[in-house]
Protein backbone atom coordinates (compact mmCIF):
# COMPACT_ATOMS: atom_id res chain seq x y z
CA UNK A 1 0.00 0.00 0.00
CA UNK A 2 1.01 3.81 -0.36
CA UNK A 3 0.66 5.23 2.99
CA UNK A 4 0.19 8.72 4.44
CA UNK A 5 2.37 9.50 8.32
CA UNK A 6 1.68 12.51 9.48
CA UNK A 7 4.07 13.38 12.13
CA UNK A 8 6.44 11.13 10.05
CA UNK A 9 9.57 13.00 11.19
CA UNK A 10 8.58 12.67 14.80
CA UNK A 11 9.61 9.86 17.12
CA UNK A 12 7.05 7.36 16.60
CA UNK A 13 6.38 8.25 13.31
CA UNK A 14 9.68 7.92 12.02
CA UNK A 15 9.69 4.34 13.59
CA UNK A 16 6.88 3.35 12.31
CA UNK A 17 7.43 4.54 8.40
CA UNK A 18 10.74 2.21 8.86
CA UNK A 19 8.59 -0.29 9.74
CA UNK A 20 6.17 0.22 6.81
CA UNK A 21 8.97 0.37 4.07
CA UNK A 22 10.34 -2.94 5.43
CA UNK A 23 7.06 -4.64 5.41
CA UNK A 24 7.13 -3.81 1.42
CA UNK A 25 4.72 -0.43 1.52
CA UNK A 26 5.49 2.96 0.09
CA UNK A 27 5.43 6.15 2.78
CA UNK A 28 4.73 9.59 1.95
CA UNK A 29 5.42 11.36 5.41
CA UNK A 30 4.50 14.93 5.95
CA UNK A 31 5.40 17.30 9.13
CA UNK A 32 6.68 20.77 9.75
CA UNK A 33 9.55 20.05 11.97
CA UNK A 34 7.61 21.45 14.56
CA UNK A 35 9.07 19.01 17.31
CA UNK A 36 10.34 16.24 14.81
CA UNK A 37 13.51 16.33 13.08
CA UNK A 38 15.28 15.53 9.45
CA UNK A 39 17.62 13.10 12.30
CA UNK A 40 14.94 11.25 12.65
CA UNK A 41 14.91 10.10 9.06
CA UNK A 42 18.12 9.37 8.17
CA UNK A 43 17.38 5.45 8.02
CA UNK A 44 14.70 6.79 5.86
CA UNK A 45 15.77 9.63 3.13
CA UNK A 46 16.93 7.92 0.09
CA UNK A 47 15.06 4.78 0.23
CA UNK A 48 12.84 3.72 -2.61
CA UNK A 49 9.52 4.27 -1.90
CA UNK A 50 9.51 6.63 1.20
CA UNK A 51 9.00 10.63 -0.26
CA UNK A 52 9.00 13.20 2.88
CA UNK A 53 7.17 16.11 2.77
CA UNK A 54 8.10 19.06 4.42
CA UNK A 55 4.62 20.93 5.29
CA UNK A 56 2.03 21.12 7.46
CA UNK A 57 -1.01 19.39 8.87
CA UNK A 58 -3.14 22.96 9.06
CA UNK A 59 -2.72 23.40 5.06
CA UNK A 60 -5.99 21.84 3.73
CA UNK A 61 -5.19 21.82 0.07
CA UNK A 62 -1.55 20.07 0.47
CA UNK A 63 -3.26 17.32 3.10
CA UNK A 64 -5.80 16.95 0.09
CA UNK A 65 -3.55 16.84 -2.42
CA UNK A 66 -1.44 14.01 -0.72
CA UNK A 67 -4.48 12.13 0.30
CA UNK A 68 -5.47 11.98 -3.77
CA UNK A 69 -2.86 9.28 -4.03
CA UNK A 70 -2.47 6.81 -1.13
CA UNK A 71 -4.17 4.37 -0.18
CA UNK A 72 -4.26 4.81 3.62
CA UNK A 73 -3.55 7.07 6.93
CA UNK A 74 -1.70 6.60 9.99
CA UNK A 75 -2.62 10.55 11.79
CA UNK A 76 0.59 10.95 13.93
CA UNK A 77 0.90 14.71 13.76
CA UNK A 78 0.52 16.57 16.98
CA UNK A 79 1.60 19.41 19.48
CA UNK A 80 2.76 17.24 22.72
CA UNK A 81 4.90 16.94 25.63
CA UNK A 82 3.65 18.63 29.05
CA UNK A 83 6.20 21.62 28.79
CA UNK A 84 5.45 22.29 25.21
CA UNK A 85 1.61 22.79 25.81
CA UNK A 86 1.61 24.61 28.78
CA UNK A 87 4.59 27.11 26.60
CA UNK A 88 2.52 27.15 23.63
CA UNK A 89 -1.12 26.43 24.49
CA UNK A 90 -2.89 27.99 21.40
CA UNK A 91 -0.87 26.70 18.93
CA UNK A 92 -0.73 23.49 20.58
CA UNK A 93 -4.66 23.41 20.85
CA UNK A 94 -5.18 24.31 16.93
CA UNK A 95 -3.11 21.78 15.77
CA UNK A 96 -4.52 19.07 18.00
CA UNK A 97 -8.18 20.21 16.85
CA UNK A 98 -8.58 21.67 13.97
CA UNK A 99 -5.06 19.85 12.28
CA UNK A 100 -7.01 16.70 13.22
CA UNK A 101 -10.05 17.83 11.49
CA UNK A 102 -8.21 18.76 8.20
CA UNK A 103 -6.73 15.29 7.98
CA UNK A 104 -9.53 12.81 9.04
CA UNK A 105 -12.19 15.34 6.93
CA UNK A 106 -9.74 14.59 3.84
CA UNK A 107 -9.07 10.91 4.83
CA UNK A 108 -13.04 10.79 5.12
CA UNK A 109 -13.71 12.08 1.97
CA UNK A 110 -11.66 9.27 0.51
CA UNK A 111 -12.75 6.67 2.37
CA UNK A 112 -9.25 6.01 3.58
CA UNK A 113 -8.03 3.47 6.16
CA UNK A 114 -7.09 5.94 8.70
CA UNK A 115 -4.78 5.34 12.38
CA UNK A 116 -5.40 8.00 14.71
CA UNK A 117 -2.87 8.40 17.03
CA UNK A 118 -4.50 9.19 21.09
CA UNK A 119 -3.24 8.95 24.28
CA UNK A 120 -3.91 8.26 28.06
CA UNK A 121 -4.44 11.71 28.68
CA UNK A 122 -7.44 11.29 27.84
CA UNK A 123 -8.28 9.33 30.85
CA UNK A 124 -7.15 12.09 32.51
CA UNK A 125 -6.74 11.35 36.81
CA UNK A 126 -9.19 8.76 36.85
CA UNK A 127 -8.59 6.92 40.23
CA UNK A 128 -9.59 3.44 39.12
CA UNK A 129 -6.72 1.92 37.66
CA UNK A 130 -5.73 0.04 35.93
CA UNK A 131 -7.70 2.01 32.81
CA UNK A 132 -9.70 -0.03 30.48
CA UNK A 133 -11.03 1.47 26.98
CA UNK A 134 -14.40 2.03 28.52
CA UNK A 135 -12.75 4.01 31.50
CA UNK A 136 -14.20 7.15 32.10
CA UNK A 137 -12.38 10.53 31.69
CA UNK A 138 -11.95 12.52 35.28
CA UNK A 139 -10.40 15.74 33.83
CA UNK A 140 -9.46 18.76 36.81
CA UNK A 141 -10.86 22.36 35.37
CA UNK A 142 -11.22 23.88 32.23
CA UNK A 143 -8.77 27.34 33.43
CA UNK A 144 -5.90 24.69 33.86
CA UNK A 145 -4.19 24.45 30.53
CA UNK A 146 -2.97 20.95 31.07
CA UNK A 147 -6.13 19.31 30.19
CA UNK A 148 -6.40 21.27 26.75
CA UNK A 149 -3.87 18.55 25.25
CA UNK A 150 -6.66 16.17 26.93
CA UNK A 151 -9.41 17.79 25.85
CA UNK A 152 -7.99 18.15 22.17
CA UNK A 153 -7.39 14.42 21.82
CA UNK A 154 -10.96 13.06 22.80
CA UNK A 155 -12.74 15.67 20.50
CA UNK A 156 -10.69 13.83 17.76
CA UNK A 157 -11.31 10.35 18.88
CA UNK A 158 -15.15 11.62 18.42
CA UNK A 159 -14.60 13.31 15.16
CA UNK A 160 -12.92 9.94 13.35
CA UNK A 161 -16.20 8.09 15.67
CA UNK A 162 -18.22 10.46 13.39
CA UNK A 163 -16.96 10.33 10.12
CA UNK A 164 -17.39 6.34 10.48
CA UNK A 165 -20.91 6.97 11.13
CA UNK A 166 -21.27 9.51 8.44
CA UNK A 167 -18.80 8.88 5.86
CA UNK A 168 -18.23 5.11 6.63
CA UNK A 169 -14.74 6.06 7.17
CA UNK A 170 -12.19 3.12 8.33
CA UNK A 171 -10.27 3.55 11.61
CA UNK A 172 -8.73 2.38 14.30
CA UNK A 173 -7.38 4.94 17.24
CA UNK A 174 -4.71 3.30 19.24
CA UNK A 175 -3.89 5.28 23.03
CA UNK A 176 -0.35 5.70 23.66
CA UNK A 177 1.04 5.07 27.35
CA UNK A 178 4.13 6.36 27.89
CA UNK A 179 6.28 5.60 24.58
CA UNK A 180 9.30 6.02 24.73
CA UNK A 181 13.06 4.71 23.04
CA UNK A 182 15.62 6.44 21.00
CA UNK A 183 15.15 9.82 19.39
CA UNK A 184 12.63 10.80 21.58
CA UNK A 185 13.72 14.38 22.64
CA UNK A 186 13.55 15.32 26.44
CA UNK A 187 12.74 18.91 25.48
CA UNK A 188 9.14 18.71 25.71
CA UNK A 189 8.99 17.40 29.21
CA UNK A 190 9.50 13.90 28.47
CA UNK A 191 10.62 11.86 31.56
CA UNK A 192 13.01 8.66 30.66
CA UNK A 193 15.64 10.94 28.10
CA UNK A 194 15.59 13.61 30.56
CA UNK A 195 16.82 11.26 33.21
CA UNK A 196 19.14 9.75 30.93
CA UNK A 197 20.53 12.73 29.70
CA UNK A 198 21.47 13.60 33.53
CA UNK A 199 22.45 10.34 34.14
CA UNK A 200 24.89 10.44 31.59
CA UNK A 201 26.16 13.93 32.21
CA UNK A 202 26.69 13.41 36.04
CA UNK A 203 24.14 15.60 36.58
CA UNK A 204 21.17 15.34 39.39
CA UNK A 205 17.44 13.69 37.96
CA UNK A 206 15.32 16.20 38.56
CA UNK A 207 12.13 14.38 40.20
CA UNK A 208 8.99 16.47 40.20
CA UNK A 209 6.94 16.52 43.15
CA UNK A 210 7.05 13.92 45.53
CA UNK A 211 8.17 11.21 42.71
CA UNK A 212 5.24 8.83 43.97
CA UNK A 213 3.52 9.32 40.26
CA UNK A 214 3.27 5.73 39.41
CA UNK A 215 3.80 4.86 35.46
CA UNK A 216 4.10 2.11 32.55
CA UNK A 217 6.83 2.54 29.99
CA UNK A 218 6.66 0.92 26.54
CA UNK A 219 9.15 0.52 24.14
CA UNK A 220 8.72 2.05 20.90
CA UNK A 221 9.34 -0.76 18.77
CA UNK A 222 6.87 -2.70 20.53
CA UNK A 223 4.25 0.38 20.22
CA UNK A 224 4.47 0.21 16.46
CA UNK A 225 4.54 -3.23 16.19
CA UNK A 226 0.89 -3.13 18.15
CA UNK A 227 0.03 -0.18 15.56
CA UNK A 228 0.76 -2.27 12.49
CA UNK A 229 -0.83 -5.25 13.79
CA UNK A 230 -4.08 -2.85 14.45
CA UNK A 231 -3.82 -1.48 11.25
CA UNK A 232 -4.09 -4.20 8.76
CA UNK A 233 -6.11 -5.70 11.03
CA UNK A 234 -9.92 -5.94 9.53
CA UNK A 235 -11.77 -6.83 13.13
CA UNK A 236 -9.92 -3.79 14.45
CA UNK A 237 -11.91 -1.20 12.59
CA UNK A 238 -14.20 0.94 14.45
CA UNK A 239 -12.47 0.18 17.81
CA UNK A 240 -9.64 2.04 20.44
CA UNK A 241 -7.08 0.36 21.89
CA UNK A 242 -4.78 0.76 24.80
CA UNK A 243 -1.17 0.92 23.86
CA UNK A 244 1.18 0.40 26.64
CA UNK A 245 4.06 -1.73 28.86
CA UNK A 246 3.92 -3.83 31.31
CA UNK A 247 6.02 -2.46 34.61
CA UNK A 248 4.72 -0.26 36.66
CA UNK A 249 7.14 1.98 38.23
CA UNK A 250 7.37 5.05 40.42
CA UNK A 251 8.76 8.37 38.75
CA UNK A 252 11.52 7.89 41.84
CA UNK A 253 12.03 4.25 41.11
CA UNK A 254 12.44 5.05 37.53
CA UNK A 255 15.33 7.67 38.37
CA UNK A 256 16.86 5.24 40.41
CA UNK A 257 16.78 2.35 38.04
CA UNK A 258 18.32 5.13 35.22
CA UNK A 259 21.17 5.54 38.07
CA UNK A 260 22.15 1.96 38.20
CA UNK A 261 21.37 1.21 35.05
CA UNK A 262 23.62 3.93 33.42
CA UNK A 263 26.54 3.53 36.28
CA UNK A 264 25.95 7.16 36.93
CA UNK A 265 27.27 8.53 40.31
CA UNK A 266 24.28 11.30 39.84
CA UNK A 267 21.99 12.23 42.83
CA UNK A 268 18.37 12.40 42.86
CA UNK A 269 17.22 16.15 43.49
CA UNK A 270 13.44 16.80 44.05
CA UNK A 271 11.60 19.94 42.70
CA UNK A 272 8.14 21.41 43.31
CA UNK A 273 5.96 21.38 40.26
CA UNK A 274 6.18 25.51 41.08
CA UNK A 275 9.50 25.57 40.45
CA UNK A 276 9.39 22.65 37.51
CA UNK A 277 6.34 23.96 35.27
CA UNK A 278 4.32 27.54 34.33
CA UNK A 279 0.85 28.06 35.39
CA UNK A 280 -1.36 25.35 34.25
CA UNK A 281 -0.38 22.26 35.49
CA UNK A 282 -2.08 19.52 36.82
CA UNK A 283 -0.57 16.05 38.24
CA UNK A 284 -2.17 12.79 37.54
CA UNK A 285 -0.90 10.34 40.18
CA UNK A 286 -1.10 7.00 38.32
CA UNK A 287 -1.68 6.02 34.84
CA UNK A 288 -1.83 2.37 34.07
CA UNK A 289 -3.29 0.42 30.95
CA UNK A 290 -4.89 -2.81 30.57
CA UNK A 291 -4.07 -4.13 27.53
CA UNK A 292 -6.23 -7.01 26.80
CA UNK A 293 -7.83 -5.91 24.10
CA UNK A 294 -5.39 -5.02 22.05
CA UNK A 295 -3.54 -8.73 23.03
CA UNK A 296 -6.76 -10.37 22.42
CA UNK A 297 -7.75 -8.74 18.68
CA UNK A 298 -3.87 -9.00 17.23
CA UNK A 299 -2.11 -11.46 19.65
CA UNK A 300 0.54 -8.94 20.35
CA UNK A 301 2.72 -8.33 23.48
CA UNK A 302 5.57 -5.95 23.97
CA UNK A 303 8.88 -7.40 24.12
CA UNK A 304 11.07 -4.93 25.81
CA UNK A 305 11.45 -5.18 29.79
CA UNK A 306 11.97 -2.10 31.72
CA UNK A 307 15.57 -2.03 32.20
CA UNK A 308 16.26 -3.09 28.21
CA UNK A 309 14.53 -0.05 27.29
CA UNK A 310 16.63 2.20 29.65
CA UNK A 311 19.82 0.45 28.51
CA UNK A 312 18.74 0.95 24.41
CA UNK A 313 18.19 4.93 25.49
CA UNK A 314 21.12 5.31 27.03
CA UNK A 315 22.96 3.62 23.99
CA UNK A 316 21.66 6.16 22.01
CA UNK A 317 22.36 8.92 23.99
CA UNK A 318 25.66 8.12 24.08
CA UNK A 319 26.11 7.97 20.44
N1 LIG B 1 5.25 9.54 22.93
C1 LIG B 1 4.22 9.26 23.72
O1 LIG B 1 4.41 8.76 24.83
C2 LIG B 1 2.81 9.49 23.28
C3 LIG B 1 1.80 9.23 24.22
C4 LIG B 1 0.50 9.43 23.84
C5 LIG B 1 0.18 9.83 22.56
N2 LIG B 1 1.15 10.10 21.66
C6 LIG B 1 0.74 10.55 20.32
O2 LIG B 1 1.54 9.92 19.34
C7 LIG B 1 1.77 10.80 18.25
C8 LIG B 1 3.27 10.88 17.97
O3 LIG B 1 3.93 11.42 19.12
P1 LIG B 1 5.51 11.40 19.30
O4 LIG B 1 5.79 10.92 20.66
O5 LIG B 1 6.14 10.73 18.15
O6 LIG B 1 5.84 12.96 19.33
P2 LIG B 1 6.62 13.88 18.29
O7 LIG B 1 6.51 15.28 18.80
O8 LIG B 1 7.98 13.34 18.06
O9 LIG B 1 5.74 13.69 16.97
C9 LIG B 1 4.74 14.58 16.53
C10 LIG B 1 5.15 15.04 15.16
O10 LIG B 1 4.12 15.87 14.61
C11 LIG B 1 4.76 16.93 13.91
N3 LIG B 1 3.81 18.04 13.78
C12 LIG B 1 3.32 18.85 14.75
N4 LIG B 1 2.50 19.76 14.22
C13 LIG B 1 2.43 19.51 12.88
C14 LIG B 1 1.73 20.10 11.79
N5 LIG B 1 0.92 21.15 11.98
N6 LIG B 1 1.92 19.60 10.56
C15 LIG B 1 2.75 18.53 10.36
N7 LIG B 1 3.42 17.91 11.35
C16 LIG B 1 3.26 18.40 12.59
C17 LIG B 1 5.98 17.27 14.74
O11 LIG B 1 6.98 17.99 14.05
C18 LIG B 1 6.44 15.87 15.17
O12 LIG B 1 7.36 15.34 14.23
C19 LIG B 1 1.14 12.13 18.63
O13 LIG B 1 -0.13 12.23 18.02
C20 LIG B 1 0.98 12.04 20.13
O14 LIG B 1 -0.09 12.84 20.60
C21 LIG B 1 2.48 9.94 22.00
Amino acid sequence: MKLLVTGGAGFIGSFLSEALISAGHSVVSLDDLSTGSDKNLINLTGKPGYTFVNGTMMDENLVRDLMADVDGVFHLGAALGVKRILERPYESLVTNMHGTEIVLKAAAAKKLRTFLASTSEIYGKNPIQPLTEESDRVLGSPLLVRWTYSEAKAIDESLIQIFHQTHGLPFVTGRFFNTVGPRQTGAYGMVLPGFVTQALAGKPLTVYGDGNQQRVFCHVSDAVDAVMRLFFNDKALGHAFNIGGETEVSIKELAELVIAETGSNSKIEMVSYKDAYPAGFAETMRRIPNTTKVREFTGWAPKYSLKAIIADVAAHLKA
